[in-house]
């Protein structure tokens, strides 16, 4: 038996529905430029807050203090991709960020807090990577065709190693 923690590594993300991943999936799929490794459409997703590997009684502690976030539903617009060059990532983003997404990730913050959770210092960017391992390129986003997004929520996400890769899971939605 090994004695090592057990641990769950965690996020909070926005997650898209059924129909909006698949044409992120598809607009990865028809970039004119594809730059490194594709994410697998099913993991697609938007970080809110990254947690990272908790025990099981930080991780109970995140899903029910999440729960006080109030939720205002809201209309996202993702039209540009854009690289993080050192962290080789090509990312689908949106021109405008709704005041309740911010709201919502401000909240988020606020609610983590007695579990632990530290924020990231870095300015909220919202983004959904499309691809890693891209080579670096320059930073100015361009514009894509619109893909609206109506968000109702966010989830509570488990990352798990598969073979040759890792699987997002929903743990919680937090919706109205
Ligand atoms: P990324 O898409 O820009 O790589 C799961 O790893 C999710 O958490 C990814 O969306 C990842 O963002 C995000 N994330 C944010 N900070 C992270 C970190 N320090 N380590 C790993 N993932 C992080």
């Amino acid at each position: 038996m090994s004695d090592k923690p057990v641990t769950r590594r965690l996020f909070f993300a926005l997650w898209p529905d059924d129909a909006t991943r698949v044409r992120i999936a598809r607009l990865a799929r028809e970039l004119p430029r594809k730059r490194g490794r594709p994410m697998v459409s099913e993991n697609l997703h938007a970080t809110l807050a990254f947690v990272g590997n908790v025990s099981e009684s930080a991780a109970s502690c995140l899903e029910t203090r999440a729960a006080k976030v109030p939720l205002a539903p809201f209309d996202l617009q993702l039209d540009r991709t854009g690289c993080f060059s050192r962290a080789g990532v090509m990312w689908l983003g949106a021109g405008q960020i709704p005041s309740a997404l911010e709201r919502m990730v401000r909240d988020l913050n606020i609610a983590l807090a007695p579990c632990g959770y530290a924020p990231d210092p870095k300015p909220f960017h919202l983004h959904i990577t499309l691809f890693r391992k891209a080579r670096p390129s320059p930073e100015t986003p361009e514009a894509v065709e619109p893909i609206p997004w109506r968000v109702e929520g966010f989830s509570l996400i488990e990352s798990v190693s598969i073979r040759g890769g890792v699987r997002y899971h929903s743990v919680r939605d937090y919706t109205n």
